[in-house]
């Protein structure tokens, strides 16, 4: 079967610079659910001139059709039926990015069975506002949409999903006899059933045919679809699933603890065993097992490895590589830093273009310089070296394994292994000194006021 999906409108309600169709949904542009569902067909995509290019770059397989104006969904339909071969089609709007191959496949079986012209997908709603009503008169059927219906038709409850089935040759013929609607000045596709001659409706869970048409709707399907999504994770554990956000092509090993305000992007994937404590983002990345990672961590484009501890606030910016059991404590910042195995930087860090050894320990408030003004230059530290507290790095520099940094020492020069660096002002210590200045600035106080 092919489908035809009509994504060419110029989506209003949305008040948006970007075409509705394009608006992300946990992570995926709307449109992307549409034509997931429907991948098992050939599909078309009515698109606008603006959107063709992109859509054919996201979709290679689809063949996108464009509707030069855009003046309705029957006209939209007409920019692609002469390309239909198949004998069935289905019709589905662009916005509907809940929709269900299986609702769409009884459908079929519906048709066959009655050997019907057409098959409309419809739904019951508490609050119909804005859909097209069905409307039953003495066997026939009319679709009579919000803004053409009067106040009887708008207390029907039954209304278009906007996804259609049709006998191929029986919609080419009707689709040229639709005439413009005297409000709007549109081609609607409901309209094609008073050209048929056998139609039926088939009626669906609303929650599969939400259309998007404004930024309410959009969250509402967001909505769904997070929760269909986090449902695929049957062996994790979501401490509050509803504030939990997680997207599409997430993975998550089984066993794993997510606590509320997490955001999982991109491609992240997250081991088995792990605890992502709250308000951490992460992005692109790959979180090996029993990782913890704690309360607003942002992880971005890195690898962290097995048995790590993150957090809390701690930044890994691109390119941050951690093997196993490393520790990063708070306000550390790393960025294109590779990190061995057991290495610890517990407090107040930065380390960037780094390439850091086995079980070093980074003291609190270490700085690699890594920027000149002009380039980014790079900083190696060899496998067991001890750097003390508030100590900086200025790269290029290298220091060997087992060497010692002293705290509050300004590395400008390599240091050889099992070497003490150490770059400090000696300290000198004043006895009494304190009472001296004391008695000095009192005096000079009482001589000011009386001047
Ligand atoms: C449409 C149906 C309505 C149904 C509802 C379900 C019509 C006339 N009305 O209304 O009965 O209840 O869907 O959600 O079909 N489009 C084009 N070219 C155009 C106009 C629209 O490609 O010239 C595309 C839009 O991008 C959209 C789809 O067709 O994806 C539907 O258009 P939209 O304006 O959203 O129709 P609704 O008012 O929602
Ligand atoms: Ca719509």
């Amino acid at each position: 079967m092919e489908a035809v999906i009509l994504a060419a409108g110029k989506s209003t309600r949305m008040r948006s610079k970007t075409s509705k169709i394009f608006h992300s949904i946990c992570g995926k542009p709307m449109i992307f659910y549409v034509v997931n569902a429907l991948k098992s067909y050939k599909i078309h995509i009515v698109s606008n001139q603006s959107s063709k290019e992109t859509l054919q770059e996201m979709f290679p397989n689809a063949k996108v059709h464009v509707q030069k104006e855009q003046k309705g969904t029957a006209d939209a339909l007409k920019s692609a039926i002469d390309y239909i071969e198949d004998d069935e089609f289905v019709v589905v709007n662009g916005d509907m990015p809940l929709i269900d191959r299986d609702d769409i496949e009884a459908a079929r079986a519906l048709m066959k069975l009655n050997n019907l012209d057409a098959v409309i997908l419809t739904a019951v709603l508490d609050n119909p506002k804005g859909y097209g009503r069905i409307v039953r008169k003495d066997n026939c059927i009319e679709i009579v949409e919000e803004k053409n219906a009067d106040e009887e038709t708008k207390k029907i409850k039954e209304i278009n999903s906007g996804i259609y089935l049709f006998k191929t040759k029986k919609a080419k013929e009707a689709l040229p006899k639709i005439e413009e609607n005297q409000l709007t000045g549109e081609y609607y596709l409901t309209d094609i059933i008073s050209f048929l001659d056998s139609v039926d409706t088939m009626v669906v869970d609303f929650e599969n045919i939400l259309g998007v048409n404004t930024r309410k709707q959009l969250q509402e399907a967001r909505k769904i679809i997070q929760r269909r999504i986090i449902d695929r994770f049957e062996y994790v554990t979501f401490v509050d699933s509803d504030n939990t956000y997680v997207n599409y092509d997430v993975e998550i090993g089984e066993d794993t603890i997510i606590y509320p305000n997490v955001h999982l992007r991109g491609k992240t994937k997250i081991g088995k065993g792990c605890i992502i404590e709250n308000g951490s983002v992460i992005e692109n990345s790959v979180i090996k097992d029993n990782v913890h990672i704690k309360p607003y961590s942002v992880i971005e484009e890195s690898i962290i490895g097995d048995c790590c501890e993150i957090g809390p606030f701690a930044h890994l910016r691109p390119f941050s590589e951690l093997d196993k059991y490393v520790r990063i404590g708070n306000f550390v910042e790393t960025k294109k830093a590779r990190i061995g195995k057991g290495t610890k930087a517990s407090h107040l860090t930065y380390l960037g273009d780094a390439e850091i050894g086995e079980d070093v320990n980074v003291g609190c408030g270490t700085i690699t310089c890594n920027y000149d003004g002009y380039r980014k230059n790079q900083t190696i530290i060899g496998d067991r070296v001890f750097i003390g507290s508030d100590v900086q790095l200025v790269a290029p520099v290298k220091v060997e394994h087992d060497a010692l940094i002293a705290a509050g020492t300004t590395v400008t020069k390599d240091v050889e292994a099992f070497s003490l660096a150490i770059s400090r002002t000696p300290q000198v210590n004043k006895p009494g000194w304190v009472k001296k200045y004391r008695k000095a600035m009192e005096k000079k106080l009482k001589e000011d006021k009386k001047s």
